[in-house]
């Protein structure tokens, strides 16, 4: 059952797809406080869960901690953090009592789970403007579910998006990506995308390509050829440039954010000055939308969108204020470091250039025009990188309507997964953040983003041979799979390394088990299901199951349960109950061995992919391909338990003809 209560006059998000009319009173569980701000109080008992929050910090588990849902971009993900860049404001919590709850508000929003007392949920945010929505049902799955059906159908990316993607900001011409392509190729380790970054476009402006590109359709064609798709990144910003027809459009047609005196607002970003389309005002969507076009019309089926918080480097108003400080720094004689009287201090100024970026500042100087009413951009900030895809998947519909793109983007809100996946942003090349990948992967999913994955192997920082081969072996079971670095980091492509051999069988086991993946996948898509789920939403009954972070379950069949630590030749696990330990060894070759309930140490070699298949069930596996478009689903083998059968859901993984029953496929072991 979900009700809804509805505190002052909310902004519409259109986070949920099924309304729900507003009920009078309270809701049952805990207390709100709606004088002068918003605050729910929930009283947690000692052994309560709380489940959700989506692309957050720390455990699946989110107690013990304080979150703000507040849209960011910060490429140090570390403990501390609070914010990351999506806002995902739904919770679950299991124990005394059982609820879910979303708290549909575009803001910044606190989430205190236990952090400022132990026993205390508090869920706080400046305006008493929002619906709350209050979901009660047996366990936290089924509350999932029903949150699910009422904010709609999870996004499906072509069937080609299931393959292994390779990525590097710093590829700048033809020649970089022939160089991959050939390194992947001719050491045969599967690929079927390479991400073009910032450089293929002219001096990062979007909707344009550097003069490396000449001839782009062509070039688009020849990767299709050797069944390797481009995938290019696409800004918020529109960098401000006389004779740049995306910005006199823009200019033109009012589609850009603007200050409270009316003129339009610049913030600085990867091409210098920028503009930031209107994304909340559907005029300025469907107008930036159309822009793809530029690019789907010279063979482009997928994109990325990043920068979409908005970050921002600095704006104008920020770098003068700097500038002015500076200055009477420059005069302070260097006398008082700490900036006492009336000297600027060193640290002053070093603070001063610190925050110029992402500024709270800043997100207050601009505004939306949002059914003709101005409304500053602080107000409604976790809406923007959703609406920024949702500007694109819209206009995919209008640029083929019975066709599937390839959609993800850095910022989010719930709402947003419909429209496209997500990546979980910069984390770096730790041991730490392979395990926060893992843990975040099951909280997207309750969530609605199921097409999700981290840059295997670390996006800052440099990675290792070991690192990156553990990461990957994660990597095989998450939707987007995708190797990614930053500039200046070591080269991290597969065929970078030594003993080339176990990244090619690592990344083949992937385009083994890609059938079932894509099938778990789009069951769970199309029944508002999880892909990946917590091991108790399994098995709620198992007080055990509730405590274990570092295993996952997949679909309906399997459990993963990778090696997360530097030298690592196996690890502990629990099992719930008897479930047959799957090795895919590198002579490709699979071992099976039964293992009753309870804990066990498992080894696991750095070129072994492990996985667990639970009792009574049994899994379809591919033979080994180096693109989707060569898997062959009408010559599979079954492994898993005797006796026992799986239905496959399969289609052309173009269109989306998803309800046809030909899709399903009982195959029998
Ligand atoms: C920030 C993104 O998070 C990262 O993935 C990308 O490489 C850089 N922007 C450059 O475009």
């Amino acid at each position: 059952m979900i009700q809804k209560y509805t505190y002052g006059a909310p902004l519409r998000t259109d986070a949920v797809v099924h309304e729900i009319p507003a009920e009078n009173g309270s809701p049952a569980y805990g207390t709100v406080n709606t004088q002068n701000s918003f605050t729910f109080t929930y009283r947690m008992s000692a052994d309560d869960i709380v489940y959700g929050l989506g692309e957050a910090n720390r455990g699946i588990n989110k107690r013990g901690y304080c979150y703000t849902s507040d849209c960011t971009d910060d490429p140090n993900h570390t403990e501390d953090k609070r914010s990351l860049y999506g806002a995902h404001n739904f919770i679950v919590v299991w124990g005394a009592q059982t609820f879910g709850m979303f708290f549909d508000y575009p803001s910044l929003i606190t989430f205190d789970i236990g952090y400022t007392r132990a026993d205390t949920l508090s869920v706080s945010c400046e305006s008493a403007d929002l619906d709350v929505y209050v979901i009660t049902g047996d366990t936290p799955y089924d509350i999932v579910k029903q949150f699910r059906r009422m904010t709609g159908r999870s996004y499906i990316p072509p069937k080609f998006a299931f393959g292994f993607g390779q990525s590097r900001w710093g590829y700048k011409t033809k020649d970089d990506f022939r160089k991959v392509a050939a390194g992947y190729r001719e050491n045969h380790i599967p690929l079927d995308m390479i991400y073009m970054d910032i450089d293929y476009m002219d001096s990062y402006k979007d909707f344009t390509l550097s003069s490396e590109f000449s001839r782009f359709p062509e070039f688009v064609r020849e990767m299709k050829e050797d069944h390797i798709r481009l995938i290019p990144i696409i800004d918020a910003g529109v960098k401000v440039e006389d004779g740049y027809s995306v910005y006199d459009e823009g200019v033109k047609n009012d589609h850009f954010c603007k200050r409270e005196d009316g003129s339009f607002f610049t913030a600085a970003v990867w091409p210098g000055d920028t503009h930031f389309p209107d994304f909340l005002d559907p005029k300025a969507r469907e107008w930036f939308g159309d822009k793809y076009r530029f690019l789907t019309d010279q063979g482009i089926e997928g994109f990325w969108n990043d920068m979409n918080e908005p970050a921002i480097f600095y704006s104008r108003e920020g770098l003068a204020e700097a500038k002015e400080l500076a200055r009477r720094f420059a005069q302070s004689d260097g006398g008082s470091w700490d900036g006492q009287q009336e000297e600027v201090g060193v640290w002053q100024m070093g603070d001063k250039l610190q925050s110029l970026a992402n500024s709270p500042e800043d997100y207050r100087r601009f505004y939306h025009n949002i059914n003709g009413k101005k409304v500053r951009h602080d107000k409604v900030h976790n809406l923007y990188g959703f609406n920024m895809t949702r500007a694109a998947a819209e206009a995919f519909e209008r640029i083929d309507p019975d066709r599937r793109f390839l959609m993800f983007s850095r910022s989010s809100y719930i709402g947003m997964h419909r429209c496209g996946g997500i990546w979980t942003g910069d984390n770096k090349s730790w041991w730490s953040h392979l395990l926060l990948n893992l843990k975040m992967m099951p909280s997207l999913n309750m969530c609605g983003f199921l097409y999700a994955g981290a840059d295997l192997g670390g996006f800052g920082a440099d990675t290792t041979r070991e690192l990156l081969l553990r990461f990957l072996a994660l990597g095989v079971f998450t939707p987007l799979m995708r190797n990614h670095a930053a500039l200046g980091t070591r080269e991290q492509e597969c065929y970078q390394f030594e003993g080339i051999e176990d990244f090619r069988h690592v990344i083949t086991v992937r385009y083994r088990l890609l059938p079932y993946l894509y099938s778990e996948y789009m069951k769970a898509a199309l029944n508002d299901d999880l892909y990946f789920k917590p091991l108790s939403f399994v098995y709620p009954e198992d007080r055990m199951a509730a405590r274990i972070e570092d295993q996952l379950m997949l679909g309906n069949e399997i459990m993963i349960a990778p090696v997360c630590e530097q030298n690592g030749k196996g690890r502990y696990v629990y099992l719930p109950e008897e479930m047959l330990f799957v090795k895919f060894l590198p002579d490709g070759t699979v071992s099976e061995e039964i293992f009753g309930q309870g804990v066990h140490y498992v080894d696991i070699a750095l070129n072994e992919v492990p996985m667990f298949i639970r009792k009574g069930k049994c899994i379809p596996l591919a033979d080994p391909a180096e693109c989707v478009d060569d898997i062959r689903t009408d010559h599979l083998r079954i492994i898993g338990y005797a006796g026992t059968e799986y239905v496959l859901y399969d289609d052309d993984g173009i269109h989306k003809d998803y309800e046809n029953e030909k899709n399903y496929r009982t195959l029998r072991n």
